[in-house]
């Protein structure tokens, strides 16, 4: 326990008779110390008053979609945006079937849709409902959208009848959802954070850059701000929101991330190198836009640029340094030789050639450290972030930094 400090829980409640047990839900969660705000459905509205939760919540409770007054609050993406989590406890049925549907038919279930937050679902219902292959199809297909389902339970319901469908208990959902989050592990610590692509200037209206989207090392800055981490994102262009709380520092190509990186780089901890650095850089910038030569072939001198990790990781040898490796072929042994040759603490293994890796949201990789190599599979880039953070934060700890240096 102790990982629900500060979170920002939104609690979405459903029509049922478990929707009592939901004052509950909202008590525990503030009592380990999250924000929580509540959003009920009408049916909810039959079993408890929003007055009840938003007594025990301390905020007014969201209940319509088009509520001019609660939009000029907080309206509904702002919402969606603002959350850590999202419960849904009870999670009816109905609502079952509208997530699966990707239906926006109410405030709740626009609100999972625009979140990225991820999203609990405690089902109660009816044993008969809950055994129906039409709900059983739902879950499971949530379930790979990537829900997390926590129960239902079985024993005797409010109707009368014994099965599968009561609503975990309060305390139990406040475990799961405890559990889930990492612990503030990176509390008065520093991250920076490279990210995206670079544009190297041919002229002044052309330039060399690549496919990088930027999504990892912005998930990654999400990661370690909910890791408690003071986070500095160098980034690249790219067309991304910036996560909450992150100081992010805009630059264009490889030689203003590498100025931006040691300027930074004086007062930060952790320095993970996630940018798609561009390696070379035309050797001189036309100051007027290139003409056709009339030649069929035109040739561009480059010249290298800086290794940004590897000049930061000798300029700064407190630090603990993390790169990443994206490797066509010999995923393994070329990253631990790029580990080893950058003098980093971790190295990210990134196979580009089994998968649409650039602007997809979900990846695989392998951590690379001194003792431990840790491969996570097809997970979502906000997952390997998370679990990213926890290994950069193991190593810190254990103020390994120097001594495990490749
Ligand atoms: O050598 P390679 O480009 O494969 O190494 C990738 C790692 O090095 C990534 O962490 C990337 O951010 C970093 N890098 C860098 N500066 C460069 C090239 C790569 O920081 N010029």
């Amino acid at each position: 326990m102790g990982h629900l400090f500060q979170r920002k829980i939104i609690i979405g409640v459903c029509g049922g008779i478990a929707a009592y047990k939901s004052a509950e839900l909202v008590r525990l969660l503030q009592k380990a110390g999250a924000d929580v705000r509540v959003i009920m459905t009408q049916g909810a509205q039959a079993f408890i008053t929003p007055l009840t939760l938003q007594a025990l919540s301390g905020h007014s409770v969201h209940t319509e979609l088009l509520d001019e007054e609660a939009e000029r609050g907080m309206g509904h993406i702002e919402l969606a945006r603002w959350a850590d989590a999202i419960i849904v406890a009870p999670a009816a049925a109905e609502t079952l079937s509208s997530l699966n549907a990707g239906a926006a038919n109410n405030l709740l279930t626009t609100v999972c849709l625009a979140s990225s937050a991820p999203i609990f679902l405690a089902p109660a219902m009816n044993q008969q409902m809950w055994a129906q292959p039409a709900t059983q199809q739902n879950i499971s297909a949530l379930v790979a959208k990537g829900f997390h389902m926590i129960g239902p339970e079985s024993g005797e319901q409010a109707c009368g009848d014994i099965g599968s469908g009561r609503m975990s208990e309060p305390s139990d959902i406040v475990n799961v959802v405890d559990s889930f989050f990492p612990s503030r592990e990176l509390q008065n610590k520093h991250v920076v954070i490279t990210a995206g692509p670079t544009r190297e200037a041919i002229d002044p209206v052309r330039y060399l850059t690549n496919h990088s989207s930027g999504k990892m090392g912005f998930a990654l800055a999400r990661a370690a701000i909910e890791a408690g981490a003071k986070v500095t994102l160098i980034s690249g262009p790219v067309n991304l929101e910036t996560p909450g709380r992150v100081n992010r520092v805009d630059v264009i190509s490889a030689l203003d991330m590498l100025a931006a990186c040691r300027e930074v780089c004086k007062e930060a901890d952790i320095f993970i190198a996630c940018a798609a650095v561009a390696d070379y850089r035309p050797r001189s910038v036309a100051q007027q836009k290139l003409k056709k030569t009339g030649e069929d072939n035109l040739t561009l001198v480059l010249e290298q640029n800086p290794d940004i990790v590897a000049t930061i990781a000798n300029e700064y040898p407190d630090l603990l340094c993390v790169g990443f490796a994206a490797e066509t072929e010999n995923l393994l042994e070329q990253a631990r030789v790029k580990r080893a040759k950058k003098q980093l603490d971790i190295i990210i293994a990134n196979d580009v050639a089994a998968q649409p890796v650039f602007g997809s949201d979900t990846n695989s990789v392998t951590i690379i450290s001194e003792n431990k190599e840790h491969t996570i599979s097809s997970s979502t880039k906000l997952e390997i972030a998370r679990q990213s953070i926890a290994e950069i934060a193991r190593l810190t700890s254990s103020n390994k930094s120097n001594a495990t240096r490749a």
